[in-house]
């Protein structure tokens, strides 16, 4: 049966329900340049403002799904585990992950991104590394993935073709927050890749797209629901973004991080979030005989990723860039730091270089910040607060402006509790 555009952008906006073959024929039209974008452009708002059932949504992710390649990790003789983030502050957490549940006895397919606004990308972070590829052909990855047991690289074109059009019209037309889009655009891509299971890392918070837990566990529960029907084993984290994750937010600041995570170390945050998905990746993929803290701590880990980062061409022992400049943030008082916004801090690394404003945008590799107090922490007068890192300075007075009210010190001796990291787990 066939539509016309018109038809189906009035249906929503009027708050119908679409019927399959609407969905369907939406859809494919789009991908083949048929419907316009501003035509898209249109439907996608009505869709942000009426929403969607979640039989539209599931209708929704199999048309994606169905515009582009589906890819099999049939053939591999261990379990695949995914993880996906929704994008946070100083979220380096698929940098060690993906080694460490390899290392586990899963098999890691992480397909992943650059970073867009305030959020980092994946891809960017490990461009820092001298020789490091993102691009692998479908054949490349599987060797990796069947050798090594890990990879981390760009999703091919020929995944979900619908969504990367789509996602970028949504980033230009103020319709990226909605629910529908969100979870179809995830999990079309999650779906299509063949991972057997995967979990998703929820954020919420000032850092994240989902600023209250409502709507956070709302995305968590359409997703994982999109995904169960889907025969892929979903669990959802809903996790903190109100205080960025670590200590730095940046490309090579956060690779230095991860490597430090995977020696044993790290910040303490970094490694909770890292083993609790790492737990759930490993039970979602049915492995119970390892405990990954073990991993962590015998090397094994560590092993994974320079293997990993060696298959992808890049040197591991390379030393990791470093801005030219840098610009100390004394701590203005004593006291007690209480607050450390995540957007304040995502928002000065991006000014600083660190991410892009529009695609074709390149990074600065060691641009970025590094807070030297979390909250809990007591500082005095004086000590450096943040160290802000970019080869141009004069972007230091805009970086210095995000980070202006984005953290609160109390007096010395206030009490602080710090507030979970996980915040609810939906399965
Ligand atoms: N990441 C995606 O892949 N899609 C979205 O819509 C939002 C985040």
């Amino acid at each position: 049966m066939t539509h016309d555009a018109i038809e189906v952008i009035l249906a929503k906006r009027d708050a119908a329900e679409l019927s399959d073959s609407q969905i369907d024929w939406v859809i494919d039209a789009y991908t083949r340049g048929i419907v316009a974008d501003e035509q898209m452009s249109a439907l996608a708002m009505a869709i942000l403002l009426n929403g969607m059932s979640r039989h539209e949504i599931a209708r929704w992710t199999s048309a994606m799904i169905a515009s582009g390649e589906r890819m099999s990790f049939a053939g591999l003789s261990r379990p695949t585990a995914d993880k996906h983030s929704t994008g946070g502050v100083g979220d380096k957490i698929t940098l060690p992950l993906a080694p460490l549940v390899a290392a586990c006895g899963a098999a890691v397919p992480q397909l992943s991104g650059r970073g867009l606004g305030h959020t980092g990308g994946t891809l960017d972070k490990l461009e820092s590394i001298a020789g490091w590829r993102a691009s692998l052909s479908n054949e490349e990855m599987l060797a990796q993935l069947d050798s090594v047991g890990a990879v981390i690289c760009a999703a091919g074109d020929g995944l979900a073709p619908a969504d990367k059009k789509l996602y970028a019209l949504r980033d230009v037309t103020g319709t990226v927050e909605a629910i529908p889009l969100i979870a179809s655009s995830i999990m079309s891509k999650k779906i299509a890749e063949g991972t057997g299971s995967l979990v998703l890392d929820v954020k919420v918070g000032s850092g994240a797209f989902m600023k209250s837990l409502a709507t956070a566990r709302e995305l968590a529960r359409t997703m994982v629901d999109l995904g169960t029907d889907a025969g892929v084993r979903t669990v959802a984290l809903l996790t903190d973004m109100d205080t960025p994750l670590g200590l730095t937010a940046g490309n090579a600041l956060e690779v230095a991080e991860s490597i430090d995570v995977l020696a044993g170390g790290g910040p303490a945050d970094v490694v909770e979030l890292t083993l609790a998905l790492a737990r759930e990746m490993l039970a979602a993929a049915g492995i119970d005989d390892v405990d990954p803290a073990d991993r962590l701590a015998d090397g094994s880990a560590m092993d994974v990723w320079r293997a990993m980062i060696a298959g992808q061409g890049g040197d591991a022992d390379a030393p990791l860039p470093v801005a030219r400049e840098q610009h100390v943030v004394p701590a203005p008082a004593d006291g007690v730091l209480t607050r450390l916004d995540a957007m304040a801090v995502g928002l000065a690394a991006w000014r600083l270089g660190a991410g892009r404003e529009r695609k074709e945008d390149s990074v600065q590799a060691g641009a970025g910040v590094v807070w030297h107090a979390r909250p809990g922490d007591t500082v005095t007068a004086g000590q450096p607060l943040f160290t802000l890192h970019t080869d141009t300075p004069e972007r230091f007075e805009r970086a210095l402006a995000a980070l202006e009210g984005g953290y609160h010190l109390a007096p010395s001796g206030t009490p602080y509790t710090p507030p979970p990291l996980v915040r609810d787990r939906i399965a």
